[in-house]
């Protein structure tokens, strides 16, 4: 058997999406503005100067993609929520927003599929921004009443939940630095706002246990994070870069601590929300990470470094399929209580075109590094590709394409490639050996 029939029975195999980067449609329906509307208007924010304002125009189109997700025959579909279309200022309810997601998520259950809903997929409505954002303890709260108003309507269908994509990325990059919206900038002042958004996390795991049937899990970015040489002053530099990009949120929820009396004045009752039991912990995966220890004066305690000798994709990102090996099997050995693992995101960006080998030998190396951590003793339930589309990849607007699926953003056309059919083969394999 390959690496990737091997994967256990019921072994789940999906695609990822997020509704800001596929939707378009952004004033449609009653949908507020969020932040991304903002920060994608500011000059000098997005690589290409574009925005989600289009996007796949998926809420329009969203019946062809279920189409695709049909014959591509992988079961399980991540999409996220806008949270600006179910509340456009952060309150109350717009029924027409969620209509949208009730149609899709029975659509998906029509076609034999497993919705998994991501909550917060980076899309918070601009009147919170405004108020003071994940600075802001209330808007943890507002989250919490808004998984609520979500679970109501859609909690007797979607089978897996992910209250907040990657709050490791939403903080370090939207807060205390500026690539991703809102784009703040304020290093260790963004500490706060990590609170607020892992407190969210917490508050959502609370009202999707008391109003949906669907497992309830994460989906938070992780990277090994290797030191350019074994220099102490390097390997301290890696230790540090792990601690905020790793540990700072993966400890709160799967130990119910903060780690290195980082944000010490956090109370148990808060850290006690954040560490709920969670049915499956999420993992994002794309590449590993290099520092070297930082020149005199630096802000930041690292420096990114260069890692060479690996092929690179279109972004330029290092592949590195063992790395994915050893951060499952370092999760395992680091969290005694880890649920299962599910990669709730894994795949690479290349230039447009249909024959896109590399793209299948990416994914297929990292399906069998998957293969490898099982065997190792690792529980993993499933992978999703990210994704199922070419879509708008944030400060990268359309210059990134990670699609099993390529799009013209001209016609809106969609065309699968090469990877689509493989992935599809893959699924299929794995469904016959089982
Ligand atoms: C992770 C994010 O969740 C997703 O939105 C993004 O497009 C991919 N990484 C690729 O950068």
């Amino acid at each position: 058997m390959s690496g990737i029939e091997s994967l256990p029975a019921g072994f789940l195999f999906g695609t990822s999406t997020a509704a800001y980067q596929i939707e378009g449609a952004v004033a449609e329906d009653g949908r507020g503005p969020s932040i991304w509307d903002t920060f994608t208007a500011q000059p000098g924010r997005i690589a290409d100067g574009s925005s989600g304002a289009v996007a796949c125009d998926h809420y329009h189109r969203w019946p062809a993609d279920l189409e695709l997700l049909r014959r591509l025959g992988a079961p399980g579909y991540r999409f996220s929520i806008a949270w600006p279309r179910v509340q456009p200022d952060g309150t109350g309810l717009n029924a027409r927003g969620l209509d949208f997601y009730d149609r899709l998520v029975d659509g998906l259950l029509s076609a034999g599929l497993q919705p998994m809903a991501t909550l917060y997929h980076w899309d918070l409505p601009q009147r919170l921004e405004d108020a003071g954002g994940w600075l802001r303890r209330d808007t943890a709260l507002r989250f919490g009443e808004y998984a609520s108003v979500v679970a109501a309507r859609l909690g007797d269908r979607v089978t897996h939940w992910c209250p907040v994509n990657e709050p490791n990325v939403a903080i370090l990059q939207g807060y205390a630095q500026t690539g991703l919206a809102p784009g703040r900038g304020l290093l260790f002042g963004a500490l706060p706002a990590a609170h607020h958004l892992l407190l969210a996390h917490g508050l959502a795991v609370e009202a999707l246990r008391r109003g949906s049937h669907g497992r309830i899990g994460t989906a938070t970015n992780h990277f090994p994070v290797w030191p350019v040489t074994a220099s102490e002053a390097d390997r301290g530099a890696a230790a540090q870069l792990d601690l905020f990009w790793n540990r700072l949120f993966a400890d709160p929820v799967l130990l119910g601590r903060y780690p290195h009396g980082l944000l010490a004045d956090a109370s148990p009752d808060d850290l006690a929300l954040i560490s709920q039991p969670l049915d499956f912990y999420g993992v994002n995966y794309y590449n590993p990470i290099a520092v070297r220890a930082p020149a005199p004066g630096s802000p930041l305690p690292f420096e990114y470094a260069d890692i060479t000798g690996h092929p690179v994709t279109g972004f330029g990102w290092p592949v590195v399929p063992a790395a994915l090996t050893d951060l499952l099997t370092g999760l395992k050995a680091r969290y005694p209580a880890l649920p299962p693992l599910i990669v709730t995101e894994n795949g690479c960006s290349y230039p447009a075109g249909l024959d896109d080998t590399a793209r299948v030998d990416y994914l297929d190396a990292h399906l069998r590094a998957v293969a490898e951590a099982v065997g190792r003793g690792v529980d993993v339930r499933g992978y999703y590709c990210w994704s199922l589309l070419d879509n708008f990849e944030w400060a990268d607007g359309y210059t990134q394409r990670f699609g099993l699926v390529e799009v013209d953003f001209e016609t809106l056309e969609r065309t699968p490639r090469r990877s689509f059919t493989w992935y599809a083969e893959q699924v299929r394999r794995h469904r016959e050996a089982h």
